[in-house]
């Protein structure tokens, strides 16, 4: 497969077109943003463990019947995968509340949800990913359908059900995650981006310890060290 022309590059992915118009090559990068990028940083090796660790998480929901863009992990940092159109919306799923959740609605960090929280962020930098509600999503045509919404969400909770019961095995609370989803080229809404540490919010099922993101967000510093952690315990 020939790598060719820069098509696009994201806060933690570039993407490169092939020789097949079909197909695209994901390169994870070592870059940190957080705070739509305000915070920058970098950790040498992320990249590498993101993709590592979405590979393995990919290939586990394929398993279960979860149709994702994956189709081959070629190197350290690469990844080749299905062309798709990205719908513009970040499909948060939440189990125990923390960040923007607690913020915004007062709810006690650490709170058990009493249901399975399925949230949609419009996909924008500009207006810093606002929370949209079912009826601004076919206003703003951002889904072809009411339809796609209850798809959107019905994926959502499947991935964490099958997630959640996976992470609690290898000791690891999964708190919350953000997934996005694409349209391929037979109409199909397929599992899209990646699931890492960068995406998903992991505690210590023992000590609470923030395995994920946080650590860069809040400064804890270890950010290599949680994902390599994350990383072993997949593998064990
Ligand atoms: P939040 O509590 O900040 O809204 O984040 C919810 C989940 O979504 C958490 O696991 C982190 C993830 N997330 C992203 O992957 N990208 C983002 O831009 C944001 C804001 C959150």
């Amino acid at each position: 497969m020939k790598k060719g022309e820069l098509l696009y590059e994201g806060k933690g992915k570039k993407l490169y077109k092939t020789d097949d118009e079909n197909l695209l090559i994901a390169e994870f990068k070592d870059d940190l943003t957080a705070f739509n990028a305000q915070k920058r940083g970098s950790e040498a090796g992320k990249g590498a463990l993101n993709n590592k660790i979405s590979t393995q998480i990919f290939r586990l929901l394929k398993e279960h019947g979860i149709q994702t863009h994956l189709v081959d992990t070629i190197s350290e940092t690469e990844q080749v995968i299905k062309k798709v159109d990205i719908i513009p919306l970040e499909v948060v799923v939440r189990n125990i509340a923390t960040g923007s959740l607690t913020k915004r609605l007062g709810i006690v960090e650490g709170t058990i949800l009493p249901l399975t929280l399925v949230e949609f962020y419009y996909k924008n930098d500009d207006l810093n990913d606002p929370l949209v509600n079912d009826e601004h999503c076919i206003v703003m045509n951002l889904v072809k359908s009411e339809k796609d919404l209850q798809i959107l969400r019905h994926l959502g909770r499947e991935i964490n059900s099958i997630l959640f019961k996976f992470f609690e095995e290898k000791g690891l609370k999964l708190v919350d995650f953000k997934v996005e989803f694409g349209v391929d080229k037979d109409g199909n809404i397929i599992l899209a981006d990646e699931i890492s540490p960068d995406s998903c919010r992991f505690w210590d099922a023992k000590t609470n310890e923030k395995l994920d993101k946080d650590r860069f967000r809040q400064g804890i510093g270890e950010v290599k060290v949680a994902y390599e952690e994350v990383l072993r315990r997949i593998l064990s």
